[in-house]
């Protein structure tokens, strides 16, 4: 008897940026408490799953040659950790996984995570489990920080490592223009930096993110633009000092307001609309302080089964 190949599936990803991180001081696991906010971006990734005898990965788009094809990719330790989770751990191996990348590797957009959140929901169809979000959600936090929320997307309050959260009401969409920078920064390195810094001095830290959920609430993005802030700025700018000009060349150029996402490199402008945003993007690509430039909106939805 022939057996019936499910037919592949496609889960489209959103990025993200964080409007607001608080870092914390080091925990004894290695990792910092967070207050963040979280803000999913329509900056996608698309990842396929096949079921096949012929397993492994492939991985094309922005940043391709930079993500590791082995058992060490994100994505595939997803495939993994979900056929474990079910107790079918030799599904695993009859995956190809297929990677399209929007979102810049090492960029500070999440882009890694998107992929094993991705990953968990187009395994978990393919498989026939249709499992709850939640349950998703819990694998996803043993695989990092920040796939918990590629899974859910919108706008949402993180705590713990950033892998507890909370949906925040926001009420307009916000307009985008995103920098990337040449070459990627190592999250790790760039907490590190922070610690390094927090020892030898006292670089600003954010506060409570409270004045920032009620600027989301009221939809007005020059409120939303004075209040933007992320305690890994200071590691990522002493570790990429390039960055500052960056900064300064996206607010020269009309933005609102900038914050570099995460832990960088890339910086985030706000703009007070879309076509605001499409001409600061232009502008900030004339002004070679970046490799390339992108537009955005958010907040999008998290990881979705595409149709066709
Ligand atoms: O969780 P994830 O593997 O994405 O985190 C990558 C690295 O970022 C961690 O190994 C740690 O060095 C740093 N990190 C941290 N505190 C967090 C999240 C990440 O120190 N809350």
């Amino acid at each position: 008897m022939l057996a019936v190949v499910p037919p592949p599936v496609t889960v489209r990803v959103p990025s993200k940026i964080n409007l607001h991180l608080s870092v914390g001081d080091l925990r004894e696991d290695g990792y910092h408490d967070l207050t963040t906010v979280f803000h999913a971006l329509s900056l996608t990734d698309e990842v396929t799953v096949y079921a096949t005898q012929e397993p492994g990965i492939e991985v094309s788009g922005e940043g391709a040659r930079l993500v590791p094809t082995d058992g060490g990719n994100l994505a595939m330790r997803a495939v993994r950790a979900l056929a474990d989770h079910v107790g079918k751990p030799d599904e695993a191996e009859r995956v190809r996984v297929v990677i399209r990348k929007g979102i810049p590797v090492a960029g500070g957009m999440a882009g890694g995570s998107a992929d094993a959140a991705a990953a968990l929901l187009a395994c978990s169809t393919l498989w026939g489990l249709d499992l709850h979000r939640d349950e998703l959600a819990e694998v996803a936090a043993t695989l990092g920080s920040d796939v918990p929320f590629a899974l859910y997307g919108g706008t949402a309050l993180g705590t713990g490592r950033g892998e507890r959260l909370v949906p925040v009401l926001s009420r307009h969409t916000f307009h985008w223009v995103l920098a990337f920078d040449q070459r990627g920064l190592s999250t790790p390195k760039v907490y590190g930096e922070l610690d390094r810094l927090r020892e030898s001095g006292d670089p600003p830290r954010v506060g409570p993110p409270e004045a920032l959920l009620e600027a989301l609430a009221s939809g007005d993005p020059r409120r939303l633009a004075l209040l933007l802030g992320n305690d890994l700025q200071a590691a990522a700018v002493s570790l990429r000092p390039g960055l500052r000009r960056t900064l300064r060349a996206g607010v020269s150029a009309g933005a609102l307001a900038g914050v570099v996402s995460g832990s960088g490199p890339t910086c985030a402008f706000l703009c007070t609309d879309g076509d605001a945003a499409l001409k600061v993007a232009a502008e900030l690509a004339g002004a070679g302080v970046c490799r390339t430039v992108r537009v955005a909106h958010g907040p999008v939805p998290g990881a979705r089964v595409c149709d066709e």
